[in-house]
């Protein structure tokens, strides 16, 4: 009972935050700033860091059912297309993983800021992904070429859509999950669509969580 009390109060923390800091990331001219990254990679990574994988059980299987249904619908509009995809912010690599799982024959590039973050993930990914390469970036200056992804996944980090815009190919799509945010799945929709970037958004509220997911205009491969 006492062991039950912990992980709903755990889980019931993750939302409340998450929740708080969900909204003001969704507008670039706060998230840009250098104060606002530092402030989440400093949370995400430097004090949650070796703890995160305790944040993920805290949500007793749950984590994962927004990225779920947005990768159903991903496969259903793209069906094998996907050879290239990016997990921004990969943190212990749960996304990786996921996402192998549903596009086996797809490489997969895993990039994260802090070093501690992206050794997990590869630890953690050894034995489920095919092909992955884990990189140290920076999420606003990514280190891939101009319309060179298929598909690029962002879970609980700061969504700088523009940045996501360059290096995603015609046609390619974009999926940003909050887990713990669903109330603000319409809103989220909304900020998206008010960048202009992408032709086609979607947002659906999943469980606790939600996702968006944003296709670029021009053809699919
Ligand atoms: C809350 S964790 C989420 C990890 C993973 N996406 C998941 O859903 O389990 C956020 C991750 O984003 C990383 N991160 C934060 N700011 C970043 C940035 N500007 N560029 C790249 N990674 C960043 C952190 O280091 C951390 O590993």
């Amino acid at each position: 009972m006492k062991v039950q009390m912990h992980v709903l109060l755990a889980q019931l923390t993750t939302q409340i935050f998450f929740s708080i800091i969900t909204i003001p990331l969704l507008i670039p001219q706060i998230a840009r700033v250098s104060v606002t990254r530092l402030f989440i990679s400093t949370c995400f990574g430097r004090l949650y860091g070796n703890r995160y994988q305790s944040v993920i059980d805290s949500f007793q299987g749950r984590y994962g059912l927004a990225m779920a249904a947005g990768l159903a619908r991903v496969k259903e509009i793209a069906g094998k297309s996907v050879s290239l995809v990016a997990d921004c912010g990969t943190g212990t690599g749960f996304v990786t993983k996921q996402a192998a799982a549903e596009f086996p024959q797809a490489t997969f590039v895993a990039l994260d800021i802090l070093p501690g973050m992206l050794r997990q993930a590869a630890n953690n990914c050894k034995d489920l992904v095919r092909k992955a390469f884990f990189v140290q970036a920076d999420t606003f200056a990514l280190p891939l070429a101009d319309q060179s992804v298929d598909l690029l996944l962002v879970q609980n980090t700061i969504p700088y859509f523009a940045e996501f815009h360059r290096v995603c190919r015609p046609g390619g799509m974009i999926i940003y999950v909050d887990t713990s945010a669903g109330w603000i799945a319409n809103l989220s929709k909304r900020l998206v669509e008010k960048h202009k970037l992408f032709a086609k958004v979607i947002s659906e509220r999943v469980d606790l969580g939600f996702y968006v997911l944003a296709q670029k205009a021009g053809e699919a491969k």
